[in-house]
This record gives C-alpha cells, structure tokens and sequence, in this order.
C-alpha cells in the first residue's frame, strides 16, 4: 500500500485531452493526457523554460513546474503560473505541502529538467535532497530527460562530465549542450538544446518502442586514423556522432549493439557494447569477426580509403631528412567486403558526400549491392561532420528515394532504423518450414 498522501490527481484538461477540434489536431499533439514535471533550475537560460512549457502544454501534456530557488532569480514563478494553470512549486518545506515532492514524483510519467545547471546535475548524481527538485528526483521512478544549459568551461569541467556519465549510466537521458553563442560572449558547447529535440527525447523517453528487441546490430562509427610515423597519422573530420546516435537508438529499441569505433571523444551509450579501433585494417578485422553475430551491419564509420605506404617505424624528426611527398597505398574496402562476405545480415552504408548527393548514393547502392544508403552532403549547413544536426537522404534497394529534412542526429538515427524495420522481416518472427 502507497503511504503517500493521496492528492488531487494532475488531469489533463479537455483541451489538452485532444477533444477541441482544429487547434489539437492542427498541431499534432504527442503529449495527450501525458503528466510531467518540469524542473527549471538557475541558468541564464531559464526563460525559454517558459516557452518548452508553452510547446507542452500546447502537446497536450498536463504539467507541473519546480523551480529550484535559483532559477526563480531568474524568471519568476508568475510566469509559470500562468502558463502552466496554477501547477508550480518552489518550496519543499511550504506549509500544507510537505508530501509534495513524493507525490508529484509519484504522479509523473516523465521529468524534464530544462534548463539544467552544472549544480542540479551534481544534486540528481549524488542523490542530494536538500530541496524540492532534488528531493522529488530521489523519489522519482519515471524516464528522466535533462537539457543542460551552462558556460562550455563548465560543461568540460571533469566533474560536471562524471556526474552526466553517472546518470547515463543510470539510464537518465542527459542531452549534450548544444554549440553556439554563451551568455558569456564566447562560443561552444553550452546551450541549452532546442526546444524541437528536447520535445523528441521526452517523446521516446515516454513510449521507447521495442521493435529491434531479438536483432543484432553491428554499427561502426568515427574515423580512422592510419598512421604516417608513430606520432602522426592521416584521418578525417568525423566526429562518430551519426554512427553512436544509431547504436544508441538501435540499443534503446530493444537490439543487442556492438559499435566497433575509430577514435571519437564520445560517451559509449547505455547498452552498448564498444569495440575500439585506430587503424581501417583494425575496424574490418572487428567488424569481419562480428559479422557472424550480427543481424544488421550499419556503417557510418568515415573510413580512410587511402593510408601512407610505408609508416616510418621512428617519428620522422624536423632536422631530418624527411620526406616531401608521402606515397600512399589504398586501404581495404570494407563495405564491399561485408558485401561479399554476408549472408542473411541486412547491410547499411554511409555516403558522406560533397556534391552529386543522390547519384553518388544510388551509385554505392547498386555497386555495393547494399540493402539502404544514407546519404548526407556534408558541406550542408547543419549537417555532416561534427554537427549535431544532420539533413540525409535514404535509398533503399526497392528504389525508393526518401529526403528528411534536417534533424537532430538521434532523430536521424531514428528515422534510418524505422526504414530498416520496414525493408527488414523482424528477426523475432520465425516461421516453420511448411507454414
Ligand atoms: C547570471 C547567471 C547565470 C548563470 N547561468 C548558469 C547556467 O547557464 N548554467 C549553470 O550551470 N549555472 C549557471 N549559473 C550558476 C547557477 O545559478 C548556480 O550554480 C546556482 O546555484 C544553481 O542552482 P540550481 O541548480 O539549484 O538552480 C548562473 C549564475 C548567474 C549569476
């Protein structure tokens, strides 16, 4: 039996329900009848709280708002009031309210702390209660998903980047920053994620699907590095993002994921099993070696397609007589090897491309016989390497040509496994011969 007071239950209201007709289904609710809690803590950003509060309400969720005492500094509770109809709280200790934080935790589907600071995300890693917020994250047994919002120095910071591992590895879902302008005057990674791609990880953070629970997924991802001397070596700009967006969402829809990678400054993500490579002979000996196991092969590794002929044993010294031209040898095609060597696995490649998007990525199709090409132009703004962002396209063996617009890479990610799953008979069905 719940020893928690049992208090008037958050309802959605009718409108919010879905049931006006035009403005619901004119913006396409995903959040009907959905209760979160929205924390806001005391960053410079809290302000566009007030508009993810705005979106939510308008996705058909029925919300609570905490601020956390700093955050009020900041925006003030009126704001929230208003917008959320009278649903927020401040104070764990206010008078006729003290079982609140255990009951709004209780009464949660979802938590969004949006903007988090470097100070909440310490107070939710330690287990720190010292206030309404943290109190009701003790308490809470729903998704979680934090936006964090801070200076990039902060973001770097050692400490702030352990206590955003521990809660990955807890299973909070711990948006990275994104890059731009800070209040600072600098630029980097430090601000808060859009509104669009927080909305997205509630969203699969409230229903995961499970349609790859029984598959097993072999992704590659990042670079190669393949080296001139032992001190340097030849590689490319990817930063593995595409590739670690796919193992994770594959890992998050129920798949087993081994992600073999080039060298990447990323998190591995929950539930996935890393394999790390330097060198493109490496990547297609681990890749070779889990063909076998694997279900599906997605490739979005960038890997090198030429390496130095002759890599100096020593480091090549200034003084010197060193080479001025450096004599390559072209490396191993992997692709076109899984190609050959595959039996049942369906195969994925990668087309990063600079111009002629389409036939490029029809061309690799035909000539790889792959079962789907991703293609993105990575000279798009917003897409490609390093952004968090990307714009592809998808080509399938059936011939059919689908353009996304741009997207957040998990989204992105997500959308290529959705057209995998349709190409792709789902590995759980076993039908018996004679049937
Ligand atoms: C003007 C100003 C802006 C701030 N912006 C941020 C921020 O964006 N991110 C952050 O982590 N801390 C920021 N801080 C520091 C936090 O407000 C401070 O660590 C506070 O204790 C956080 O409390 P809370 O996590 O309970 O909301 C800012 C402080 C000031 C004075």
């Amino acid at each position: 039996m719940s020893m928690i007071p049992r208090r008037k239950r958050l309802k959605p209201t009718q409108k919010e329900q879905g049931d006006a007709p035009g403005a619901a289904s004119a913006l396409r609710p995903r959040l009907i009848g959905r209760r979160l809690v929205l924390g806001v803590c005391g960053s410079i950003a809290a302000y566009k709280a007030l508009l993810l509060l705005r979106r939510l309400k308008a996705e058909g969720a029925a919300v609570r708002v905490v601020l956390t005492q700093s955050a009020a500094k900041f925006v003030t509770p009126l704001s929230f009031e208003v917008l959320s109809q009278g649903s927020v709280a401040s104070d764990l200790f206010a008078a006729g309210h003290e079982m609140r934080h255990l009951a709004w935790a209780e009464e949660a589907q979802a938590i969004v702390i949006a903007p988090c600071t470097a100070h909440t995300i310490a107070k939710i890693a330690l287990g720190l209660a010292d206030d309404l917020l943290g109190s009701l994250m003790l308490a809470a047994q729903c998704p979680i998903v934090i936006a964090p919002a801070m200076d990039g120095g902060m973001w770097d910071h050692p400490t702030v980047q352990g206590h955003v591992a521990t809660l990955r590895e807890r299973g909070v879902v711990v948006l990275d920053p994104e890059v731009g302008p800070l209040a600072s005057g600098r630029t980097g990674r430090g601000r808060l994620p859009e509104e669009g791609t927080i909305l997205d990880a509630l969203i699969e953070a409230l229903s995961p699907r499970q349609d790859f629970m029984g598959e097993r997924v072999l992704v590659s991802a990042g670079p190669t590095q393949e080296p001139i001397d032992p001190v340097r070596y030849l590689s490319n700009r990817s930063s593995g993002k595409m590739g670690y967006a796919v193992a994770e969402a594959a890992a998050a829809r129920g798949a087993e994921v081994v992600l073999v990678t080039g060298p990447t400054a990323l998190a591995i993500p929950p539930g996935v099993q890393a394999v790390a490579v330097k060198t493109t002979e490496e990547m297609h000996k681990a890749l070779t070696g889990h063909l076998a196991w694997s279900t599906i092969v997605i490739m979005a590794a960038a890997v090198a397609d030429f390496r130095p002929a002759r890599p100096a044993g020593q480091k090549i010294k200034k003084d010197a007589k060193f080479p001025t031209a450096l004599e390559l040898e072209p490396t191993v095609d992997i692709l076109t090897d899984l190609a050959d060597r595959r039996t049942t696995q369906f195969l994925v490649g990668f087309a990063a491309e600079t111009q002629d998007l389409v036939s490029h990525a029809q061309a690799k199709l035909k000539k790889k016989g792959l079962d789907l090409v991703v293609g993105n132009n990575v000279l798009t703004e917003g897409s490609g390497f390093g952004s968090d962002t990307n714009q592809i396209i998808l080509v399938d063996r059936t011939g059919r040509l689908t353009e996304l617009p741009l997207m957040s890479k998990r989204m992105a990610a997500h959308a290529l496994l959705d057209r995998v799953r349709e190409l792709k008979p789902d590995n759980r069905v076993r039908t018996s011969p004679g049937h």
